[in-house]
């Protein structure tokens, strides 16, 4: 696979997840909104990078097997769970009706053809099955992400070149509806976590997606952007780290 998303995800893979839990605790998250197991509950998570959404969803009981397209992510995932392979999330390698349950914690909205991997999620569930996928926001009014990155990225976006990452937005509704999923239901889910100091927000963004953001800004504009959010948070009487995101199921 050599979408440029998976050689970030391959570059930050050893680091993903270890500044602050911030994965892991939308992960647990997710897995809480899902119905208990019945013994021998089949869960495949599709994009599952260090393990977020799977080792919550084994704790609970399901039995979990994994996919990422990042090799170096499968690598680190597998010394916890064996049952993690290297796949596209829009070709599994997995029979027809093979799981009751598909996960897929802030992927689908990076993928090129998004509805070409739900309807590849629907074709491995049961009929019936369920599926759980998280996105990222909105922030619920009254609810201050604690940092200025969102103006940041706004006002630094126009210095990407033309061919760099693009924000696209993804109506995860209407791709379920039009994959012909049914009972769609959204959730709100949040979190606010504790930063040691103003630099480990900035280390946190160079250790996931947003790490191709700042590749892709010249070595000064990146530069100056790391100064002028480490200063904004140094002003400030606390560090955290405020985001939410919108956690989807839908029945095949
Ligand atoms: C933001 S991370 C989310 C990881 C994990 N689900 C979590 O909640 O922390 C996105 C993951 O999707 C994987 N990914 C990106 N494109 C993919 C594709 N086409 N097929 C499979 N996995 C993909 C990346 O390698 C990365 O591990």
């Amino acid at each position: 696979m050599t979408d440029a998303w998976i050689a970030v995800f391959d570059q930050v893979a050893e680091s993903y997840d270890t500044v602050v839990p911030f994965f892991s605790s939308f992960g647990q998250l997710t897995v809480a909104a899902l119905p208990p197991p019945a013994k021998g509950t089949r869960l495949l998570d599709v994009g599952a990078g260090t393990g977020a959404v799977a080792l919550a969803a084994r704790l609970r009981g399901y039995e979990v097997f994994a996919v990422d397209g990042s090799a170096a992510m499968v690598s680190r995932l597998s010394a916890l769970l064996p049952t993690v392979q290297v796949a596209d999330a829009a070709a599994l390698p997995f029979d027809v009706a093979t799981f009751d349950v598909v996960t897929a914690g802030f992927v689908v909205h990076l993928l090129s053809d998004p509805r070409a991997a739900l309807r590849e999620f629907k074709r491995v569930l049961v009929p019936g099955g369920l599926l759980a996928l998280t996105v990222t926001g909105p922030l619920p009014e009254g609810f201050e992400p604690g940092d200025r990155s969102n103006e940041l990225f706004a006002e630094f976006s126009r210095y990407l070149p033309a061919d760099g990452p693009a924000n696209t937005a993804f109506d995860a509704r209407a791709a379920l509806a039009s994959t012909g999923f049914r009972n769609v239901t959204q959730e709100h889910l949040e979190v606010e976590l504790e930063l040691a100091d103003p630099e480990a927000m900035w280390r946190w963004y160079a250790t996931h997606g947003t790490r191709r953001f700042f590749d892709a800004l010249d070595k000064e504009r990146r530069e100056e952007f790391r100064q002028r959010l480490v200063a904004d948070l140094a002003h400030r009487p606390e560090v955290v780290l405020r985001r939410a995101a919108s956690l989807f199921t839908a029945r095949t």
